[in-house]
């Protein structure tokens, strides 16, 4: 009995030592150790055994049945342990393969040509303000000498919501808000106020919105704003924001609330002045209207014309925007071609 067990253990580590895989070992585990593997039916003919054997087949077979177990987990682990290994080697990561790519916003070129201005004139001791954009008739017009039924109010052709109140045709009406807001304790002004305007146009060029940036300035008549200043002042903001080495041109023109009032150009980006089919020939391009603040704007808004004075100035930002990254269409910047907004992806400081 005894050399028969020793004989199924010598099998069952030649078996153990042969196992190519996991299933082949449960096969070998089911032979050697299941309920109706041959150590079991041994155990199970001890009754014919004499007393004094019994115990002692009985104890090595339960001891060659461990030996056997413990054979099989040692496989076991190690099949177990390179399975991990392999998984682990599929999964491993390739550094060196190229990562995906983050697709990124970019900053839309209106809003860069905002921050632009913004910085300029912040750094020139200007405030920034804003104003609302559903506005009534008396701060869009009224208060900036315009009443109802000027000649002027033509000029823009106005989103009336009610009777008083319309989408604002203009950043001028924050002009109006700013200066009552000091009125009972007039003080200098310097601001600008970059924003949303709105007018009854959709053409070619002209679109229902678009963007203004408002300057103005009012000071002392003892420190004598003058015409030269917004000149100085306008110079620098085109040198800044559009470009170096072009030139101003100041024409007279008309605007209710400034007196004398300007129309200003500068030297057509496209053609650098020779003249083309964008400045129509001129080699100018306008850009913006200003003036020196009309007396009847102060006293209407609590300034005392005799007192206080002050320049005002308004440019269109699309135009802007336009000249500065050379935009030949003003539609591009409204129609949200994903690939025209990609080409700022990178001008992250411009
Ligand atoms: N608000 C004027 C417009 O929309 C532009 C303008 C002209 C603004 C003269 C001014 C100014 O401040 O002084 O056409």
């Amino acid at each position: 009995m005894k050399e028969t067990i020793e004989k199924i253990k010598e099998q069952a580590k030649e078996d153990i030592k042969n196992i190519s895989d996991m299933k082949i070992l449960q096969n070998i585990k089911i032979k050697y150790l299941g309920k109706k593997c041959e150590l079991t039916s041994i155990l199970k003919s001890l009754g014919s055994l004499s007393i004094e054997e019994r115990p002692i087949i009985g104890n090595l077979v339960n001891k060659t049945k461990a030996e056997i177990e413990e054979l099989i987990k040692v496989k076991e682990n190690e099949f177990k342990k390179a399975e991990i290994a392999k998984k682990l080697e599929k999964e491993t990561i390739d550094i060196t393969l190229p990562s995906t790519k983050f697709i990124r916003g970019s900053k839309h070129p209106v809003n860069r040509m905002i921050e632009k201005i913004e910085d300029l004139f912040v750094s020139m001791g200007y405030d920034v303000v804003s104003g609302p954009e559903l506005e009534t008739d008396e701060f869009c017009f009224e208060r900036l000498n315009l009443p109802k039924g000027h000649p002027a109010r033509d000029m823009q052709d106005s989103f009336y919501i009610t009777d008083e109140y319309l989408l604002r045709t203009q950043t001028s009406s924050v002009q109006a808000r700013t200066l009552l807001k000091y009125k009972d304790c007039p003080e200098p002004i310097r601001i600008i106020v970059p924003g949303k305007t709105y007018r009854k146009e959709d053409d070619a060029t002209h679109s229902h919105q678009f963007c203004q940036c408002e300057g103005l300035v009012i000071d002392k008549r003892e420190n004598h704003v003058s015409l030269a200043d917004l000149k100085g002042t306008l110079e620098i903001f085109v040198k800044e924001v559009i470009g170096d080495n072009l030139d101003l041109r100041f024409r007279p023109s008309y605007f209710p609330f400034t007196e004398p009032s300007y129309e200003v150009d500068v030297t057509c980006f496209k053609c650098q002045g020779k003249g083309c089919a964008l400045c129509k020939q001129t080699g100018w391009i306008e850009i913006l209207g200003a003036g020196i603040v009309h007396p009847n704007v102060l006293e209407m808004n609590g300034y005392d014309p005799k007192l206080w004075g002050g320049f005002a100035f308004g440019p269109g930002l699309e135009r802007l925007t336009m000249f500065r990254y050379g935009i030949p269409d003003m539609r591009y910047l409204y129609t949200n071609d994903i690939r025209f907004l990609k080409q700022f992806d990178r001008k992250e400081n411009d």
